[in-house]
């Protein structure tokens, strides 16, 4: 199995906001991937977190096609569904493994390194301004009396 640690790690999306989120989780994912023993205690906590960054994100998520938002989403669902069956096997009192919590890890950083970046560069280019185009230098070149009734 590949190991989140060993070269694949977390990139900057631009936005503060979402890197701040993504380091909170990651912290969170890098405790669990640690060796240390995790069971319910942070798998609830991992899933409050990453359930406040999802609704983060889909509040970005307007500039998106309603195709691309879709599958971003339904990436959110399954991700929010994977950590349940994992909060679900803790509360039966079954292990949870070294290598779900590589999973998890492995899934976030590469999400957010495609995903969320592209979310945040196309919110970036939904918010730069077209340039200001100039009607004067247009009617300058008309005759004098179309240049004044339209400038009227
Ligand atoms: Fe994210
Ligand atoms: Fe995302």
């Amino acid at each position: 199995m590949t190991r989140a640690h060993d070269g694949c790690s977390l990139s900057p999306t631009g936005s503060g906001v979402i890197d701040a989120e993504h380091g909170a989780i990651l912290d969170l994912l890098s405790a669990m991937t640690a060796g240390a023993p995790f069971g319910l205690a942070e798998l609830t906590a991992l899933r409050r977190e990453v359930a406040e960054h999802f609704a983060t994100e889909a509040a970005e998520m307007v500039v998106l096609t309603a195709e691309r938002r879709e599958r971003h989403e339904h990436a959110h669902r399954s991700y929010l569904a994977s950590i349940d069956a994992l909060v679900d096997t803790a509360k039966r009192g079954d292990p949870v493994t070294d290598d779900d919590a590589n999973r998890l890890m492995l899934w976030f950083i590469v999400h957010s390194n495609t995903a969320d970046t592209e979310l945040v560069e196309t919110a970036r280019r939904a918010g730069d301004e077209p340039p200001m185009i100039s009607m004067d230098e247009w009617l300058d070149s008309l005759d004098e009396t179309d240049r004044d009734a339209l400038r009227s």
